[in-house]
């Protein structure tokens, strides 16, 4: 099938690559020059897992291209809307700028029939209003909400756990739920979960997934700040709870909190909305979650500044990590990040080393030093910061080695992944969250 996708950003360029890597033709459209040009080169613009080599292959085969030109949109049958709906800068609801200008180019190209796919996370009723403008060009508007983690981002696009389609209702929606359904034949013949839903439901459905995870993740922490104060161990409670299956162990790793372009613009953006709703009260737990989330990031920065003897002034810190979680290079609202610049701000010399994201955080926080080899940033460090858990940092650090690089011996585990008795026992002084 002809598909185009508009915006190629972290949602949009692992669509585009995943559809065509499943056979459908595909146009990547997006007004950034340098993403295009870098896309179609068959370049990764950021750094995800299988990514460039879906790129790779799907380019040389002819099926997938990429341009600025809206109007090379005409002629697909789905257009698929993977724009970013960031925070608004003076509040908490979310910028639907790019969605809006995205469909304005869209629509002077739709042609009877075509079916136009928002994958954007948008607040509820976004879809209702799009579909006036769309529904005179004679084309459908369907809301196909994208669960995808980055770091795991084109295997959830090619194989996802379930497919949700917000449609009209009547025969129109019964058309487009019959297309969506061929676009992705793989999953639909192994009998991925197909959920069919009104335009609300199916915008409802992904905000409240990610208010749910970020829920999980804040209580979790807020378990941590308990512990804290009685002596108890977090990691143990969360294997504890995680062993009943009604709860489960995924999503309780208590640590510096959860970040990234997701889960903390859209529980703001949902409580934004239902308080435009008049439903406020729904959801004012959110706001707790989003404290509780930011706390541990002070929690970190105060277990360093303990760990180090009251003050940081001065002493040499080493972060480990940068991106909001391993496996990416993004770094917005990284926790990671923010612990770093925390600490320079109360005189810290800090570095900060990360295997992806080096270049990113360079360009947003110039202020601090940045080294790519890892042992290279440990050495004569005072004390280690642990924020984002990758391998290199988790698994592939022993303690011994590390002892031959620095000079204190000082580690805060911001993600819980270090073994404890391991480091201690080889000398070290070691603060988790919600440890003891
Ligand atoms: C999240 C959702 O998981 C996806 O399903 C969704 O599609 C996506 O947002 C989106 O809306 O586009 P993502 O932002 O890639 O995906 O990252 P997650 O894996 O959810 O992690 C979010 C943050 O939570 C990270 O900073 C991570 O370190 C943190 N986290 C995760 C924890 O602190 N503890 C955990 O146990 C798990």
């Amino acid at each position: 099938m002809k598909l185009s996708v508009i915006g190629c950003g972290y949602l949009g360029a692992v669509h585009a690559a995943a559809m065509a890597s499943i056979g459908h033709e595909v146009v990547g459209i997006d007004v950034d020059q340098r993403k295009i040009d870098s896309l179609s080169r068959g370049e990764a613009p950021f750094f995800e897992p299988g990514l460039q080599e879906i790129l790779t292959e799907t380019i040389a085969s002819g099926r997938l291209r990429f341009t600025t030109d809206p109007a090379a949109a005409k002629g697909s049958k789905v257009h698929f809307i993977g724009v970013g709906t960031p925070q608004q800068k003076d509040g908490h609801a979310a910028d639907l700028t790019y969605v809006n200008t995205a469909v304005n180019s869209l629509i002077p190209h739709l042609a009877e029939g075509d079916i136009v796919a928002g994958k954007s996370t948008v607040p509820v009723g976004t879809a209702a209003g799009l579909a006036e403008r769309i529904v005179p060009t004679g084309a459908t508007l369907v809301w196909n909400p994208e669960f995808l983690r980055e770091g795991y981002a084109v295997q959830d696009t090619i194989d996802p756990d379930r497919l949700v389609a917000g449609v009209p209702a009547g025969p129109e929606g019964e058309r487009a739920t019959e297309t969506l359904r061929e676009v992705y034949h793989p999953s639909v013949a192994k009998g991925t979960p197909f959920i069919v839903t009104d335009y609300a439901t199916a915008e409802l459905v992904k905000v409240s997934a990610n208010a749910f995870l970020a829920t999980k993740i804040s209580f979790i922490n807020a378990m941590a700040e308990i512990a804290e104060v009685t002596g108890a161990d977090v990691t143990q409670l969360a294997d504890a709870i995680g062993h009943d299956a009604r709860i489960g162990r995924r999503f309780l790793g208590a640590g510096i909190g959860f970040g990234g372009g997701c889960l903390p613009k859209d529980i703001r953006a949902f409580s934004a909305r239902a308080e435009e709703l008049g439903r406020g009260e729904s959801v004012a737990f959110l706001r707790e979650i989003d404290e509780i989330n930011l706390r541990r990031r002070d929690r970190a920065v105060q277990l360093v500044v303990d760990g180090l003897g009251g003050s940081v002034y001065e002493r040499n810190v080493t972060v480990l990590g940068a991106a909001f979680k391993p496996h990416s290079d993004d770094i917005r609202d990284s926790p990671a990040l923010d612990v770093a610049v925390r600490l320079h701000g109360l005189g810290a010399k800090v570095t900060v080393t990360d295997p992806a994201a080096i270049e990113n955080a360079r360009r947003v926080h110039p202020q601090l030093a940045y080294v790519e080899d890892r042992d290279e940033a440990l050495r004569d460090a005072d004390a280690v910061i642990l924020v984002t858990e990758w391998d290199e940092y988790r698994r592939q650090l022993p303690p011994e080695h590390a002892s031959t690089l620095t000079t204190g011996r000082v580690i805060v585990d911001g993600r819980n992944g270090l073994d404890p008795a391991a480091w201690r026992a080889a000398g070290w002084t070691y603060y988790g969250m919600g440890r003891p």
